[in-house]
């Protein structure tokens, strides 16, 4: 691939400048969807001129062919070489590269764009040289929709019988933790089904059920946890025998 190749070429040539060993390795965390910002920042007493600067975005981790991101060169953006998979997807801070700033928005973020970035500037003051060098590894989180716990199925409330809860939750990534919780006393219940299923574009769904004796005005929690945004997504049923039939009840959900 001509973009590969030629990519292998520009770390050539910067090595020949002398590699700088990358200064800064910071991780940024984004949802799929949203726009993520790749910090590079060097600022300097005095303002960059623009015609004679150069910045190149690229992939460091070699796990792809292409590893074009985004090139400003000498004062103009240059996307020529620049991977199909981020055509239109990437704007740098252009009233703030004189000052330093050299981050990189990438828009629109998918699972695909999971990488460690490379920030490479370079300053012509006889010929262009590296001044600055800095990676950033990009993790990409899913968490578009919301559990969903289903209308009991089962004889409720007659005592000794069983009814039965399904929570489903769809395109979380990455893997998510499930638990069932008794709200009264937050003690965990044990589920009597448990399926997660990673689906083609690479996100997990979970199915879940629990078998509950529904002997008093319960309150039973189905937690969808995403360890790498620490966080929790809850729906709460409250079981309520609202036409007081016997055997029948629904299911009063709450969102935390
Ligand atoms: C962009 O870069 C390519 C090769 O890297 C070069 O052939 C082309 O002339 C450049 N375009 C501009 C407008 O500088
Ligand atoms: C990028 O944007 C240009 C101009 O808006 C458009 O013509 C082109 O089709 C877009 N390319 C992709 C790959 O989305
Ligand atoms: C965002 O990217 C997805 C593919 O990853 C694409 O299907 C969708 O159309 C894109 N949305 C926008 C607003 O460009
Ligand atoms: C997903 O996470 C983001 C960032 O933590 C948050 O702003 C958003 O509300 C979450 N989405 C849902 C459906 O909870
Ligand atoms: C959860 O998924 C199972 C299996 O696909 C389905 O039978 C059930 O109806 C779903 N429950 C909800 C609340 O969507
Ligand atoms: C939930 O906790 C309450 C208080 O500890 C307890 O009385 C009740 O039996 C528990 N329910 C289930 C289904 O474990
Ligand atoms: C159960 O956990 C919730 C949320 O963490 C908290 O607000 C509530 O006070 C807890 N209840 C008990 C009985 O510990
Ligand atoms: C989510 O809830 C589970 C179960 O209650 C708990 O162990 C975990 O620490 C919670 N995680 C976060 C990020 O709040």
């Amino acid at each position: 691939m001509l973009s590969g190749s030629s990519s292998g070429l520009w770390l050539l040539f910067l090595c020949a400048l002398g590699c700088v060993i990358a200064e800064e390795d910071k991780k940024v965390i984004s949802t799929i969807g949203s726009t993520a910002e790749l910090t590079c920042i060097y600022p300097q007493e005095k303002k960059f001129i623009l015609n004679k600067l150069r910045v190149f975005w690229q992939i460091a981790d070699g796990s792809k062919l292409c590893s074009v991101v985004h090139t400003f060169n000498s004062g103009h953006e240059n996307q020529s070489e620049q991977c199909a998979d981020f055509r239109n997807r990437t704007r740098l801070f252009q009233d703030k590269l004189e000052n330093g700033i050299f981050s990189l928005l990438l828009l629109n973020v998918s699972l695909r764009d999971e990488h460690t970035y490379r920030c490479i500037v370079q300053k012509k003051d006889v010929v262009f040289r590296v001044i600055h060098n800095a990676d950033v590894t990009l993790k990409v989180a899913a968490n578009n929709s919301l559990p969903v716990l289903s209308e009991p199925t089962g004889n409720c409330p007659d005592i000794g019988e069983k009814v039965t809860l399904s929570c489903n939750y769809s395109q979380g990534y990455p893997e998510p933790n499930i638990y069932w919780i008794n709200r009264t006393d937050n003690s965990s219940l044990h589920p009597s089904s448990l399926k997660i299923i990673q689906d083609n574009d690479g996100t997990y769904s979970v199915f879940s059920t629990l078998k509950i004796e529904p002997n008093s005005d319960i309150k039973v929690g189905c937690i969808i946890e995403n360890e790498l945004l620490q966080q929790n997504l809850t729906v709460l049923c409250k079981l309520l025998n609202i036409w007081q039939i016997t055997g029948v009840c629904v299911c009063l959900h709450v969102y935390l």
